[in-house]
This record gives C-alpha cells, structure tokens and sequence, in this order.
C-alpha cells in the first residue's frame, strides 16, 4: 500500500482503505477500482491524498501512466475485452482546438493577463495597495471580447486546462466562466463584470495560506484542514476595507458554502449565500474538476456533468447548475464523438433530465444514451 497525492490518481488504481470526507463520512469504499469520475469525486471532496493497493509485479507508480514520450490521450485506455478503439488519425477536439491559431492567440494573452493579475495581486495583499476593480477588469474583458460568443470562450477555457498554478491561472478562469456563466443567466452586463471581479478575487485569501500547506502532497492533518478551510475568511479580511462592493468580498468568504448548508466557513445554506457566491462555487467546482492530469487532457464535458448530476444538484442553486450545465453540453451539439463500444456518430440532441446522456447519431441510428447506461461518450472529435 502505498499514498498517492489525489494528483497522480489514475484510472485503475485500487483503493486500499476507505476514502472519507471532512464529516468522516465513507465516500468511497477500500476495494474500489478507481475511474475518472470517481477520482473527480475525490478531488470534489476536497481530499488531497489517499492509499492505493500495490500494483502486481511491484509496478511502479509511473506504471500506470503514460511513458512521458507517448503521446496524450483525452480518455483512458479502454476496458479489456471492451472493442472499443482508438482512431489516431482523428485528432480529439481539444487537440484541434489548441492548434489552432485563435486558441493560440487566446493562450498568449491570457499568459500576459494572468502574469499582469499576480503582480497586481500580490501588490494588494502584500504591501496593502489600492484596489482598481476597473483595471483589473480591463484585460479578462478584452479575453471575452476577443473570443466572440459565450460558448467559444467557454471552449477556449475549457482546453486552457495544463496549467500547475494554484491561484492566479485557476483565479483567471472561474473569473472568465463567472462572466459566461452570468452570460448564460441573462444577467446585466454590470452584474456580468461583477461576477468577473468576484472570480478574479474569490481565492485571494490563499496567498496567506502557508504555502508549503498548500502545496503538500502528503495527507494533511486536522490542524493544516482548518488552516486551509481558514482562507475565505482570510480573503474577506484582505478585501475588507478596500472599498469593493459587498458581492466581491462575499464572494471570497462564501465561494465553499453550499446550498444544502453543508459547505464552510460558515455552513450558511439557500439564499443566505450571495448570489454572486454561487455562481463563483459552481464556476470553482468546475474549473478543479476539469483540471488536466498527469494521463490525459481536458476532461470530457460530458463526463463534468456526469459528475455533477452523481454529486447531486441540491448543493448547488437549481437555476445557476442546470443553465450552466445545460449550456455546457450545448456547446458540443452537432459535435463528433466517439461511443465506448468504439462506434462515431454526432451529438445531436441533449436530454433534459440527464444532461450527461445525449442522444447520438450514428450513420442511421440514433442511440439516446438515456435508454443505454452502458454506453457513453468516450471521446469529442
Ligand atoms: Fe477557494
Ligand atoms: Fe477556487
């Protein structure tokens, strides 16, 4: 047995003692076979590190993944005995995506973006300078601007996905998904930029959090959770008296709440937690979730939502998750794709009630997915 940082999990791996949640709770039992949704689910928890079984023939770790030579691959391999395959020669959606050339532009200014947005921030926190919600909303705007309609920008976030940076990269996209997401509601272009700044700033507390905590890869104790769980709290008293609006600073203090009360710091549930905090946990959850791992790219969007609807809607406001995932998975209809039993067809219809199990056309046939929990989505194209 051995402990693996939540980082390195791959599909695959045993688990080889239960995995619990902050309320001690079994959320997963020893025995279990991980899958990318379940090591989403982990990561979901917010566990940073659990104990797997030793491989047979004392693989190595390394084992399981990828020779660093090979080339990435969006989905695990498939099951054995499954007949599913592999085309290479389709590139998978994320990979043309990135070669093309407005992903490309898009990356380059998000880089000077997110590096103008760290000296900023650390100037805020660090020498306690002003703070000019207009200029640090200047260059996430000209992003959006750039990129044309909410779903294209969604998409070009979406692949925006190897980055290692714990707060400012990941800061910068719950900002850009805030502003889509906001986009998708219908809300006002004031409440739009306000959703921005609350994503630019919801984690800014972290830059108080120890930053060998944050950064452990070990299991961290009781002591090192609390001081973790501590950084909205610290975020609000960073914003406190720098003029903001109430929603930014609410934002940083009650992005971990949740909708049923089960969140933190201060367990507040409904519509006790500001509107704008809500649409930040949603566009937060998504953005860790969809974060590249060490064996493959972005994850499908399809299996996001999967986990999401496992996770359960009532931790979320009802409106904000199903507009935000409903538009998620409208962003791909009339996409190509590959099923697990290896067969391509085209994203053609989404099912309301489970938005993760379109219906998808294949040659003559149309195969709703609600009607086959077997099957599902393997890979965009
Ligand atoms: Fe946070
Ligand atoms: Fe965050």
């Amino acid at each position: 047995m051995q402990k693996y940082s939540t980082f390195d999990l791959v599909p695959g791996m045993i688990l080889a003692e239960d995995v619990l949640n902050f309320d001690r709770q079994t959320i997963l039992s020893k025995g279990t076979e991980l899958t990318d949704v379940l090591i989403s689910r982990i990561e979901l928890n917010g566990i940073l590190s659990v104990f797997i079984e030793d491989a047979e023939n004392e693989e190595r770790p390394e084992d399981y993944g990828p020779a660093p030579s090979e080339p990435r691959r969006d989905v695990p391999p498939p099951p054995p005995g499954s007949n599913a395959e592999y085309a290479p020669a389709h590139p998978s959606y994320s990979e043309r995506i990135r070669a093309s050339q407005e992903f490309k532009d898009f990356k380059n200014k998000f880089d000077t973006a997110t590096e103008d947005f760290k000296f900023k921030l650390s100037e805020i926190v660090e020498q306690n300078a002003a703070l000019d919600p207009s200029e640090l909303l200047r260059q996430p705007l000209e992003l959006i601007e750039h990129s044309g309609s909410g779903s294209n920008t969604f998409d070009m976030i979406h692949n925006m996905r190897d980055y290692d940076d714990l707060t400012f990269a990941h800061s910068m996209n719950v900002a850009l998904l805030n502003y889509v997401s906001a986009s998708w509601l219908n809300w006002s272009e004031e409440d739009r930029e306000m959703a921005m700044l609350c994503g630019m700033l919801h984690d800014v507390g972290k830059l108080k959090v120890n930053h060998s905590i944050l950064t452990k890869p070990g299991k961290l104790d009781n002591v090192e959770y609390k001081h973790i769980q501590k950084h909205p709290i610290y975020g609000y008293k960073i914003l406190q008296d720098k003029g903001l609006d109430e929603h930014i600073k609410n934002a940083a203090l009650m992005h971990h709440e949740r909708y049923d009360g089960s969140g933190y710091p201060l367990q507040l549930s409904g519509e006790s937690i500001d509107k704008f905090a809500r649409l930040t946990a949603i566009s937060d959850v998504y953005e860790a979730m969809t974060a590249a791992r060490c064996y493959r790219g972005p994850m499908c969007p399809f299996r996001v939502i999967e986990v999401f609807e496992e996770e359960g809607f009532e931790k979320y406001d009802a409106e904000m998750v199903l507009t935000f995932l409903s538009n998620v998975g409208a962003t791909y209809v009339r996409n190509a794709c590959i099923l697990s039993d290896g067969r391509e067809g085209e994203i053609i219809m989404l099912n309301k009630e489970k938005l993760s199990r379109p219906v998808v056309q294949c040659g003559y046939d149309y195969v709703d997915l609600m009607r086959h929990p077997d099957l599902k989505i393997e890979k965009l194209l």
